[in-house]
């Protein structure tokens, strides 16, 4: 079974579109077939990957109306492939999520997923509306971004809330965690904001938090997934390695393809 994730969250510059490219990157490396959706009209994951901004993407296929895959990314990691946003003509910005809606589109993403992904991860623009609402109706789990700072802490709330009132009326949206972003040992208000994702979101909050680094610009900066910033890759790119192993687990046992099991070191 094809399982979605939508990452989330009201606050914008949170970390959500870095954690949604390098989870994917991470989970495709772990062998898992991963599709990544960008249903930013920002064109957020097209703007941080070098050589996706200007293709077709989502927004094209809406507007054709034809199949929704069309226009796939093929990447380097033949498990990993993109559906960037693309161009939005300005005059469709307006509509743009109510033709979403009316069109079925991210229903119609999930459907012919079935087949070739084990995983389809959706990248949302902040807020709770638009997109990202619908989104959040159709995808199976949510991943909570919080940036642990306390302004970002102080919306996710209303998150929670919009995918309990979301439960209430029938979708099948859980939540499957919250990941903190932006975290830091060294400064005392970041670290207050760590403990009180913890104290507030409890068992929710993944053990891995990403750490604020400057690596994250440097990789924004080349158009790369961390992973793929230098061939010894920086060590903080193995926090996604750590993060997706963990919702690997949450999602149950089916969620990396294949059967698995121990693998014999010595034949
Ligand atoms: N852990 C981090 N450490 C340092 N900078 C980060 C980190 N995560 C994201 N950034 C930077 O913060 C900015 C916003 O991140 P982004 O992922 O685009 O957020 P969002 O998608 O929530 O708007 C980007 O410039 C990104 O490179
Ligand atoms: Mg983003």
């Amino acid at each position: 079974m094809t399982r979605s994730i939508a990452f989330a969250s009201l606050k914008g510059g949170v970390g959500k579109t870095t954690v949604a490219l390098n989870c994917a990157f991470a989970f495709a490396r772990r062998g898992a077939r991963t599709l990544l959706v960008d249903t930013d009209l920002q064109g957020a994951i097209g703007m941080s990957l070098d050589g996706v901004s200007d293709r077709p993407g989502l927004a094209a296929n809406l507007a054709r109306g034809g199949p929704p895959l069309e226009g796939l990314v093929k990447t380097r990691l033949p498990e990993l492939c993109l559906l960037p946003m693309g161009p939005v003509d300005a005059l469709d910005e307006d509509r743009f999520a109510i033709n979403a809606r009316e069109a079925n589109i991210v229903g119609r993403i999930l459907e012919h997923s079935q087949r070739d992904f084990d995983l389809v991860l959706f990248d949302t623009p902040a807020g709770l509306g638009g997109m990202s609402r619908i989104a959040l109706e159709e995808v199976d789990s949510v991943i909570a971004v919080a940036q642990c700072e306390p302004l970002a802490l102080r919306a996710m709330p209303r998150l929670l809330e919009l995918l309990a009132r979301l439960r209430d009326i029938g979708s099948a949206c859980s939540l499957l965690g919250v990941v903190g972003t932006m975290s830091s040992f060294r400064d005392p208000v970041l670290l207050a904001s760590l403990e009180e994702l913890w104290s507030l979101y409890r068992d929710q909050v993944f053990d891995t938090a990403v750490p604020r680094d400057s690596t994250f610009l440097q990789a924004s900066r080349a158009g790369v997934p961390l992973g793929l910033l230098s061939r010894r890759p920086p060590a903080v790119s193995a926090v996604f390695d750590k993060l997706v192993a963990e919702i690997e687990e949450r999602l149950g046992s089916d969620a990396g393809g294949e059967d698995d099991g121990p693998i014999r070191l010595v034949d």
